[in-house]
């Protein structure tokens, strides 16, 4: 019988297969939430974890001794990513203690919401500053590294607020946007740069950057709601239900395979239906 129609299925091959065994990872916002799923998303794979947070050192502490119960190393990375100069040292700092850095994941960010004629410009400014600004000091850190070793990942975190906007939250949705244009602009540079240097053979693992557009996951940050805006916001999604972290960092971990190498620029949607027309 074929192996892909057996009963364990492809999935759970490709976990026994550990195929990240080897590559550092470094995911911002690692030590709650969806942050928190992809590092054991992409630990379960075999990777070493290096964890970014930025105050919540006990929390992203116990999401490491999770992930070193499972077998895999970890460590953690303390930084602010509204700051150029962190994000910089953030990514010096994985490379000085691991030798190499394979996979960025952007994930940390934040909101404020206020409608647009209450936004101050410190809510403008801090939201871009932390989740697009931060991914790209973070993102332009590592790129070279991986172009370096001919082979790389980078995900960053964008939300369907980026695809479909929201009352309250310009700033978090111009953020999310702003993803898009940055993922696919990196994409772009790094498949130029890679065949280039010739390094896009068939059997390449690629150096491919993509965003996943999660809607509404049940994490702090949804939690932060109101009940009454969560039961609109619930009502709007097709599947009747908020989504789990888990169901966003295996899209995450999927992209991180190296068979994933052919899908590149691309926003992958974890969402319940939500972006549909007429959601
Ligand atoms: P969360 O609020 O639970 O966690 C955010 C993480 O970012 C924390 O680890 C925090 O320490 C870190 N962080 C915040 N500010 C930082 C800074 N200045 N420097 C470094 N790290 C910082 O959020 P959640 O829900 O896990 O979201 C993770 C990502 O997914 C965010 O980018 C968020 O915008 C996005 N997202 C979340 C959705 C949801 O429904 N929860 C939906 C769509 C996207």
């Amino acid at each position: 019988m074929n192996a892909m129609h057996t009963s364990t299925g492809p999935i759970e091959q490709s976990t026994r297969t550990r195929e990240l065994t080897g590559r550092v990872a470094l995911v911002t916002g690692g030590s709650r939430g969806i942050g928190a799923a992809i590092c054991l998303a992409l630990a379960e794979q075999g990777a070493t974890i290096a964890a970014g947070y930025h105050r919540d050192e006990a929390q992203v502490k116990q999401t490491c001794k999770a992930i070193e119960a499972h077998g895999e190393k970890t460590s953690v990375h303390r930084g602010n990513i509204g700051f150029a100069d962190d994000c910089r040292r953030v990514v010096g700092e994985v490379v000085e203690e691991h030798g190499r850095l394979d996979i960025l994941i952007n994930n940390a960010g934040i909101t404020s919401d206020h409608s647009v004629l209450k936004m101050t410009d410190d809510d403008w400014n801090r939201v871009l500053e932390v989740n697009l600004s931060g991914a790209f000091f973070l993102s332009q850190a590592a790129l070279p590294l991986m172009l370096e070793r001919g082979a790389g990942r980078i995900v960053s975190i964008s939300s369907v607020i980026g695809q479909q906007g929201n009352i309250g939250q310009a700033n978090y949705a111009a953020s999310k946007s702003g993803l898009f244009g940055l993922t696919m602009t990196f994409a772009r540079e790094a498949a130029r740069a890679m065949l280039r240097d010739e390094r896009h053979g068939p059997n390449s693992a690629g150096l491919t950057v993509n965003a996943v557009a999660p809607g509404f996951i049940a994490t702090d940050m949804v939690a932060a709601l109101p009940a009454e805006v969560l039961e609109k916001v619930t009502a709007r999604i097709p599947t009747g239900r908020l989504g789990r972290p888990e169901e966003v960092a295996r899209v995450v971990q999927f992209l991180c395979l190296d068979a994933s190498a052919y899908i590149t620029g691309q926003v992958w949607g974890v969402n319940g239906g939500m972006e549909m027309a007429g959601h």
